[in-house]
């Protein structure tokens, strides 16, 4: 097993890609720590994660026969990040990999876009980054060892019309990881950056509800730029890289990103 004895904190791990790469870690014999807001929030169109969610998410790693838990914390707010990484170095004993997965998305033009909808969006993504590295380094700097993998988007590399929110935060955290990576390197700490293609979980199901189209229309538009259709880009695929990266098979990658996309950042515009 690859992650024998490791800690992962996974953000935004109750469902969907964040869920996948905790699993997927826990296969390979991760601990998990899943750390999600289980609240809606005001601008977000549609539903975040529960209590449920959550407590189903942690019953599944443990059934892989791995320690789990679960943790409320909003990435937004530093006294939640503080308490959710003091919470799991009083279970675990330490944290060996943290996956900066949170997220979520409105669709708004720039020039209608109210103050509160751009704050939701980027201090999830890009704050939320920051105040789980801020929390988090210090920890991994003392044990001298450690892996961050951070989710950006093909929305890190392109604009999106209706999304300039979330494409300026997922642009941003593709900056933050190179200056992360500098910053620890020297402390066998590797920071990395998967950016997904479209996958159909709550959050891409979530903005296709709030645009009123069905599940066809809205896979039709979404994936519009995958080269690859068949098979459809899963939250595996995302994970898959995700575990890789935090890996020794990645052992000399660093301040780096790998792209998940089916293809799509390749297409001539
Ligand atoms: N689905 C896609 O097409 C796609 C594409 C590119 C990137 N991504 C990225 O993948 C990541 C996971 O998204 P997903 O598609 O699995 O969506 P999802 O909605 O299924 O999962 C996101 C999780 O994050 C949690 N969350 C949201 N805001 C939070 C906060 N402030 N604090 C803590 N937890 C919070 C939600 O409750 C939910 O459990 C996101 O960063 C997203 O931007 C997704």
């Amino acid at each position: 097993m690859k992650l024998e004895g490791k800690v992962a904190i996974v953000t935004g791990g109750a469902r969907g890609n964040g869920f996948a790469a905790a699993r997927l870690m826990a296969e390979e014999g991760a601990d998990i720590a899943i750390a999600d807001i289980c609240e809606d929030m005001s601008t977000i169109p549609y539903h975040m994660s529960t209590p449920e969610t959550m407590d189903k998410a942690v019953d599944e790693i443990k059934k892989l026969g791995r320690k789990a838990i679960g943790i409320k914390c909003d990435v937004r707010k530093a006294s939640d990040v503080e308490a959710m990484v003091k919470q799991v170095l009083e279970t675990f004993g330490k944290v060996d990999i943290l996956i900066n997965n949170a997220g979520n998305s409105s669709m708004e033009a720039i020039a209608d876009m109210d103050e509160q909808t751009w704050d939701e969006v980027l201090d999830t993504h890009l704050k939320g980054t920051f105040l789980c590295c801020r929390y988090v380094l210090p920890h991994m700097i003392e044990q001298e060892s450690g892996q961050v993998v951070s989710i950006s988007s093909v929305g890190g590399q392109r604009g999106f019309g209706m999304g300039g929110h979330y494409c300026a935060a997922k642009h941003g955290i593709i900056g933050l990881n190179k200056s992360v990576a500098m910053e620890v390197a020297d402390h066998n700490i590797r920071a990395n950056v998967v950016c997904p293609g479209t996958v159909w979980t709550d959050m891409m199901k979530g903005i296709a509800e709030s645009f009123g189209m069905e599940e066809e229309e809205a896979k039709e538009n979404f994936f519009a730029g995958h080269l690859i259709k068949d098979p459809e880009l899963t939250p595996e695929d995302i994970g898959r890289a995700v575990l890789w990266l935090v890996s020794d098979d990645a052992r000399c990658i660093t301040g780096n990103m790998i792209t998940v996309d089916a293809g799509w950042t390749s297409r001539a515009p």
